[in-house]
């Protein structure tokens, strides 16, 4: 997308239009993975119940699928659902189960109208029929859009993936001499997408619990104290303004910059 685009989109003269113009169109993020963090600590300052904070959080995500692709990141992979959060009570985890259908119901012509594709990663299976059904919808419906990719990881482990992975590369019948990193990384659940340049953390936890291990090997991460259901479009431009100043060097060093060339 572009500078126009987004700007379409913005109030004039509005923080994000500041932002916005800051943004580096040619240096994007191939793929932005976000953990969604902080829905009940939102709740918990507001004296509401923890759901509530789910359902604030809603907004957030809308917001943040519209404003990725109208940036134009290619890939953006949305933590919902681990599989430790089975841990919670059965109230908070049918709530939020509900809150997904809901979502995808009430959402499914935006994804449409902006030609995103839809796809769900983690245990699929191990999830209600009755969002099994909706999830399958979604993507079925969306899989010819060829805009930006939205993931969203649902009783998703990163370790589970990997053992997963392996278990299919194992009855797939590969040459172990013939099995490289880049060959394994087609037995993931993100086969054939970008790894992760950018993780970002809302309601600042410092840690990446389970998420897409493989992927963010060499991701750049940005932690925010925000709590996700105040997480909007000008934070988004900030991580990826931020993201644009960063020195990547993969294990190698930053080459100078030499006067003249
Ligand atoms: C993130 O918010 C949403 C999910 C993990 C589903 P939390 O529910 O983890 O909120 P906190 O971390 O307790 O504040
Ligand atoms: C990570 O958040 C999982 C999701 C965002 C879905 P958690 O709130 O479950 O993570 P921990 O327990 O703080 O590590
Ligand atoms: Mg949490």
């Amino acid at each position: 997308m572009s500078l126009e685009a987004l700007l379409a989109a913005v109030p004039a003269g509005s923080p994000e239009e500041g932002l916005a113009r800051q943004v580096k169109f040619e240096r994007l993020p191939r793929h932005i993975a976000v953990i969604m963090d902080g829905n009940g600590r939102w709740a918990a300052q507001r004296h509401l119940p923890r759901v509530e904070g789910h359902r604030a959080g809603i907004d957030s995500v809308r917001d943040i699928v519209e404003s990725s692709a109208r940036v134009g990141i290619p890939v953006l992979t949305l933590y919902a659902f681990s599989v430790e959060n089975w841990k919670r009570p059965i109230t908070e985890v049918s709530t939020l189960m509900s809150l997904l259908k809901r979502y995808l119901r009430l959402e499914l012509n935006t994804l449409l109208r902006n030609n995103i594709r839809f796809k769900v990663i983690g245990r699929f299976e191990e999830l209600s029929p009755d969002v099994q059904t909706e999830l399958k919808a979604a993507e079925d419906r969306t899989a010819s859009n060829s805009g930006m990719q939205f993931n969203i990881a649902l009783n998703y482990g990163g370790r589970a993936e990997i053992v997963e992975a392996a278990r299919r590369m194992l009855a797939s019948g590969v040459d172990p001499e013939a099995l490289d990193e880049a060959r394994f990384a087609g037995f993931l659940y993100t086969a054939g997408q970008p790894d992760p340049d950018l993780l970002i953390r809302t309601s600042g936890e410092m840690r990446v619990s389970n998420f897409l291990l493989w992927q963010i090997a060499y991701a750049e991460i940005w932690v925010t104290d925000t709590l996700w259901p105040d997480f909007r479009a000008r934070h988004l431009l900030e991580a990826i303004i931020d993201y644009q100043k960063r020195d990547r060097r993969y294990g190698g060093i930053t080459q100078p910059v030499v006067a003249g060339r």
